[in-house]
């Protein structure tokens, strides 16, 4: 397989708003990850992604944008964008930016002009029928069809009403698009995360979705439209083929079999994208806030399928977490008595995988979940939504917020714990825009830069021997006894270098462990300190990775 830098490349996602407050106004901002720079050099990341930054009312966070080509107030100016570039540059990482076009902001001039009459010349940059089409629903609640009074007709949003999907039949609409890439692009942004990239092609026939199952309806109704790929061509002929950027795709009802559709090497479409596979795995048919258990041989199926699907052709990116999804060592770890334990066969399995790794700021310190008693304290509008939504069906609203804290998306979006002091040393306002998870005392950059053992320091030697074995980059990937469910171990290796890797997925000791015989072997890296009496024994949520000692 062609080495090119961005699979060998690490990423590390920033959610700006939650990051670092620069001006002490208690929301996050570029002069706080310009502080923080240093920081995340010594980590050891080699790209930065920043979820949105562009002028947006922040209906969604920014996923909502109003201007492309301007950077957010309350984020800084063009001046502090261009400084932090420099800087990231300058520490030899790269820039990666948050492509959201499947839909704008309603307060994009576009969508006004749009809006004002049916014979405007923006008209066809959105979808307006003179009644509802179909029954499809919003993923933030409520119809996606909106009924807007000025023309007297409805538009189309999969999001929220304040989040109009683009029309990219029009050809206006693609160079608009391709317009604005160049814009970053030209001035040295190094590729683009493109959010919710599925579904920027319509099924115009506007079918119904069946409202029992909105897992299928993602993916037979919603991603993957007659013309998606021809769309995903044409961007990459007339932009990212001029440039050498990294282009990852959300990727939310893409199935295996259809994955070197987007990212088979001779396709010319994207590098990679993010898929959904073990992300949904506890979705039940009402949708993430009707969780259902999972097992880890469903999750460990996931990752099997996915490499056998994208095999040698194509690349993905793995991800446990990030801005949309509950903390990782919550979600598939032991939070509690084993959270740094558990926290570090995560990073393991991350780091370990075979695709671009992207690691959610504060993973790398363990941090957790956060469970408000009051939905007060809440800030995402699909928790908003779903409650008020539950409420008017008189659901109960106490079991509601037991799943609110299992699933919901604040869970990621409360501030980066920076040290002890209030507000966990993220803003020196009184009141952050959105509240610090009480356990910043104990979890945050301060202490685990004060511990040789911390999590923060496993990550950074995993992130230093991915790049110093070629083998956990580009080697094959093959899995060892798939019907544990309990154990996860893996073999990777290349003419590099090979590797066999076990993790204990729970908070048992394991004992009489398949680990290799007849092969000469050197423990490389473990989250536990290397004892001869756990010879056939993994401890709880025990990490080992092993090289086979050349002959
Ligand atoms: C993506 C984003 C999410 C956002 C949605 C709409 O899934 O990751 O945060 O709400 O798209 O843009
Ligand atoms: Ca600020």
């Amino acid at each position: 397989m062609a080495r090119t830098w961005w699979k060998e490349a690490v990423i590390y996602q920033i959610y700006p708003r939650s990051f670092m407050d620069g001006n002490g106004d208690g929301i996050g901002d570029l002069r706080g990850i310009i502080e923080k720079l240093d920081y995340l050099q010594l980590l050891g990341v080699d790209v930065l992604w920043l979820s949105p930054v562009f002028e947006s009312p922040n209906d969604d966070n920014g996923y909502d944008i109003s201007d492309y080509r301007a950077i957010m107030k309350e984020f800084g100016g063009m001046a502090d964008f261009d400084e932090m570039l420099e800087g990231i540059h300058a520490r030899g990482m790269k820039l990666v930016m948050d492509l959201v076009v499947n839909h704008s902001s309603d307060e994009h001039s576009w969508f006004q002009e749009s809006r004002s009459s049916t014979d405007n010349p923006y008209r066809d940059y959105y979808f307006w029928e003179p009644e509802p089409p179909n029954n499809w629903k919003s993923f933030f609640g409520g119809n996606a069809w909106e009924y807007d009074a000025p023309s007297g007709e409805y538009y189309l949003h999969l999001f929220s009403k304040k989040q109009p999907d683009l029309n990219w039949e029009n050809q206006k609409v693609r160079e608009e698009v391709y317009s604005l890439m160049r814009f970053w692009l030209d001035k040295g942004v190094d590729g683009f995360r493109m959010d919710v990239i599925p579904f920027i092609s319509k099924r115009l026939d506007w079918p119904d979705m069946d409202p029992h199952d909105f897992s299928s309806a993602i993916e037979q109704i919603y991603a993957n439209g007659p013309r998606l790929h021809e769309f995903l061509q044409e961007m990459n002929r007339k932009v990212s083929s001029h440039y050498d950027v990294m282009t990852v795709g959300e990727a939310p009802g893409v199935p295996p079999k259809w994955a070197n559709l987007y990212v088979g090497e001779d396709r010319e479409e994207l590098n990679m994208i993010f898929h959904f596979g073990h992300m949904m795995l506890d979705w039940g048919p009402g949708g993430k806030f009707d969780p259902q258990s999972w097992g880890l041989k469903e999750f460990k199926e996931v990752f099997n399928t996915w490499h056998k699907a994208v095999g040698q052709k194509g690349w993905i990116s793995i991800f446990l977490d990030n801005h949309d999804f509950p903390r990782l060592v919550s979600r598939w770890g032991n939070d509690r008595e084993y959270r740094v334990e558990s926290a570090k066969l995560l990073a393991t399995l991350l780091l370990t995988m075979r695709g671009t790794p992207s690691i959610y700021q504060g993973t790398e310190i363990g941090m957790t979940n956060v469970a408000f008693d009051r939905l007060d304290d809440y800030r995402d509008l699909e928790t908003i939504n779903e409650y008020r939504e539950a409420k008017e069906r008189g659901d109960d609203l106490d079991a509601l917020l037991k799943v609110v804290h299992r699933v919901g998306r604040d869970n990621v979006r409360t501030p980066l714990q920076w040290d002890d002091s209030p507000n966990a040393g993220f803003t020196a306002a009184s009141e952050p825009w959105i509240k610090v998870n009480p356990n910043y005392r104990e979890i945050n950059v301060k202490a685990a830069l004060a511990d040789p053992d911390s999590v923060f320091f496993y990550y950074q030697q995993l992130l230093r021997f991915r790049k110093e074995n070629l083998a956990l980059v580009y080697g094959d990937y093959e899995p060892i006894d798939e019907g544990s469910d309990w154990l996860y171990a893996y073999r990777r290796w290349s003419k590099e270098g090979e590797f066999y890797i076990y993790l204990n997925f729970s908070s048992k000791e394991q004992t009489n462990i398949p680990f290799p015989t007849g092969i000469r072997t050197r423990l490389f890296i473990s989250n536990y300190e290397p004892d001869a009496s756990f010879k056939d024994t993994l401890r709880p949520w025990e990490a080992r990775v092993y090289r086979v000692a050349a002959p």
